[in-house]
C-alpha cells in the first residue's frame, strides 16, 4: 500500500496527529514518509484519509 498528499491539503495536521510515523508537515503540505507504507501502520493511515476535511490523502493498494 501506498500513500501521497495532494496540493488539495490544507496544513490541518489531522493526519500527523492520526499517523506521525507515516506523515510529517512540508513547507506547505502534509508529506509522506514511507514509500511502502508498513502494515502495522495501514489502519491509521486509512484513517487519515478518511479524516481529512479535503479527502488530499490518496490511497493506492
Ligand atoms: Fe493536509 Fe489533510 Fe493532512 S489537510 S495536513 S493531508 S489531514
Amino acid at each position: 500500500m501506498k500513500a501521497s498528499v495532494t496540493e488539495d491539503c490544507v496544513a490541518c495536521e489531522l493526519c500527523v496527529e492520526t499517523c506521525p510515523e507515516v506523515f510529517q508537515m512540508g513547507e506547505e503540505f502534509a508529506e509522506v514518509m514511507e514509500d511502502e507504507i508498513p502494515p502495522e501502520h495501514m489502519d491509521a493511515v486509512e484513517e487519515a484519509a478518511e479524516i481529512c476535511p479535503t479527502e488530499a490523502i490518496i490511497i493506492e493498494e
